[in-house]
């Protein structure tokens, strides 16, 4: 019978997947994504898909899946960690300050969940929820530089880098890095170049 750390630790993993997966959708739907040629080189049933759906449905998966993370955590009774921890995160028992980063990235998230309610978001305008929404890049290295140095086993072990875990925080930074780099080219392309 796995322990509630080791299922806490895989929805750690999944919450930091589907939160790149996020970030990717949202990068595509900010760069006329419909435009691209190798969009539009997609078999015909994958560019049916609606993305601003799937965007705002992995949204709220990641949102039950960074609730669940910490609330197992705090559940395994072989662990010292209470629910003050994921408030108070500086006065965790283990790795305190990255600790932290999960909780600032876990805030970020949800005020970016807050400010895209339709009634908040009509009531700021475009351009403010999307200045508000553009904190989802930092979120995104708040949650890997959390995923990366925690040790999923609580004894403060140094990260191992080439553990499948940390491949796997590894490979969403990288993907991460990618989509950052490609938006902010587009930001800046020539005029007339998709
Ligand atoms: C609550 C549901 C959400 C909805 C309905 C939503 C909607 C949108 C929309 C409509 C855009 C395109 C904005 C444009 O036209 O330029 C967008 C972009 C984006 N979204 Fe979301 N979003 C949601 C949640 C999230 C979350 C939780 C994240 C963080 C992981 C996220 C990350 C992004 C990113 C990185 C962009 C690209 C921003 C840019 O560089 O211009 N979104 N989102
Ligand atoms: C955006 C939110 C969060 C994401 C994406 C996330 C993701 C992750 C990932 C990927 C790991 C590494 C698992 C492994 O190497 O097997 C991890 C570990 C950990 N996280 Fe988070 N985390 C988030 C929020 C939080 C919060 C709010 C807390 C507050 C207590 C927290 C506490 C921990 C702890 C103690 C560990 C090590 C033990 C374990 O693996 O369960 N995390 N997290």
């Amino acid at each position: 019978m796995p322990e509630l750390l080791d299922v806490s630790a895989v929805l750690g993993l999944l919450a930091m997947v589907t939160l790149t997966l996020n970030v990717v959708m949202g990068i595509m739907l900010s760069t006329a994504y419909k435009t691209h040629p190798w969009w539009k080189k997609l078999p015909s049933k994958c560019r049916e898909i609606k993305l601003l759906t799937l965007h705002n449905w992995t949204a709220y998966i990641a949102l039950v899946l960074i609730i669940l993370h910490p609330l197992l955590l705090v559940a395994d009774a072989n662990t010292t960690f209470s629910l003050r921890h994921i408030f108070v995160p500086l006065s965790a028992p283990k790795q305190p300050v990255f600790v932290m980063l999960g909780s600032l990235a876990a805030l970020a998230f949800i005020i970016v969940i807050i400010t895209t309610q339709k009634m908040i978001k009509r009531a700021m305008g475009f351009r403010l929820w999307k200045n508000v929404h553009l904190i989802s890049y930092l979120t995104s290295l708040l949650f890997i530089v959390h995923g990366l140095i925690m040790d999923p086993l609580l004894k403060d072990r140094p990260t191992d880098w080439f553990d499948g875990e940390k491949l796997l925080c590894e490979l969403c930074l990288l993907v991460l890095v990618l989509a950052t780099a490609w938006r902010m080219w587009w930001q800046r392309r020539p005029y007339g170049v998709s």
